[in-house]
């Protein structure tokens, strides 16, 4: 299994504090049954150079990938981008997508997007080699009316929800509805540290299966796949 999500590298962002807790996160992420971690570090274009980010990312991922011990979840770099107006210009962002995928897994604000936005994610989408992955789509979604959504999905934007979704009340019912109209396509983490925001993908997989179906968590599998085919073993 994949974790599409996570802030798994040690002191690049306000994911984990330390090679140590990168390490313990690993570990439960592997007890979960994850076999390739993304780590997506937060990447705001306002506040980071290109270039300094990625020699950043790097260095913890070289940190960490000297502390690992045989058999945790390989990690694949990758950044959870934040939005900006004339994102879809740039072309900083094909050196943000997912390693040896075209996936970008992007951070929308949490607010109506104006049609001029929606645009610009669906541009992006168009642009040769970059699948826009819409990150933690329970926190954006729901203020968007029904004509965006229709939008973004006759525009193929994948959609990824986040595990806990699936665990609290405030959104299991809008996580569970979404992936039973497959209108989501990757569940991620997005776990942060050990303490506050451990991953639970092993309890989230369990609720989808209950409330979803054994098709949902295959249809999930299959998604994965398409993006993962060589490391994704379940
Ligand atoms: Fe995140």
């Amino acid at each position: 299994m994949v974790d599409i999500h996570s802030h798994i590298l040690p002191n690049v962002d306000d994911g984990s504090g330390s090679t140590e807790e990168s390490l313990a996160l690993l570990e439960l992420l592997k007890k979960q049954g994850v076999t390739v971690s993304v780590a997506t570090p937060h990447f705001y274009a306002v506040r980071h150079k290109l270039s300094e980010f990625l020699e950043r990312r790097e260095r913890a991922a070289r940190i960490l990938a000297d502390a690992r011990s045989d058999g945790v979840p390989a990690v694949r770099l990758g950044a959870e981008v934040s939005y900006y107006e004339g994102i879809s210009r740039s072309e900083e962002i094909k050196a943000l997508v997912i390693e040896g995928t075209p996936l970008l897994l992007l951070e929308m604000p949490e607010a109506p997007w104006h049609d001029r936005v929606v645009d610009e994610v669906l541009r992006m989408n168009d642009d040769h080699g970059v699948a826009v992955l819409l990150a933690h789509v329970e926190r954006c979604l729901p203020f968007q009316k029904k004509h965006v959504i229709e939008r973004l999905a006759e525009g193929e934007v994948l959609m990824q929800m986040n595990a806990d979704s699936f665990l609290e009340r405030g959104t299991r019912r809008f996580a569970v509805k979404m992936l039973r109209d497959r209108k989501i396509h990757m569940i991620g983490s997005d776990c942060h540290n050990m303490t506050s925001r451990r991953p639970r993908l092993d309890e989230a997989y369990a609720e989808i299966r209950r409330r979803c179906g054994e098709d949902a968590a295959a249809w999930l599998g299959a998604v994965e796949d398409d993006f993962f085919a060589a490391e994704a073993v379940r």
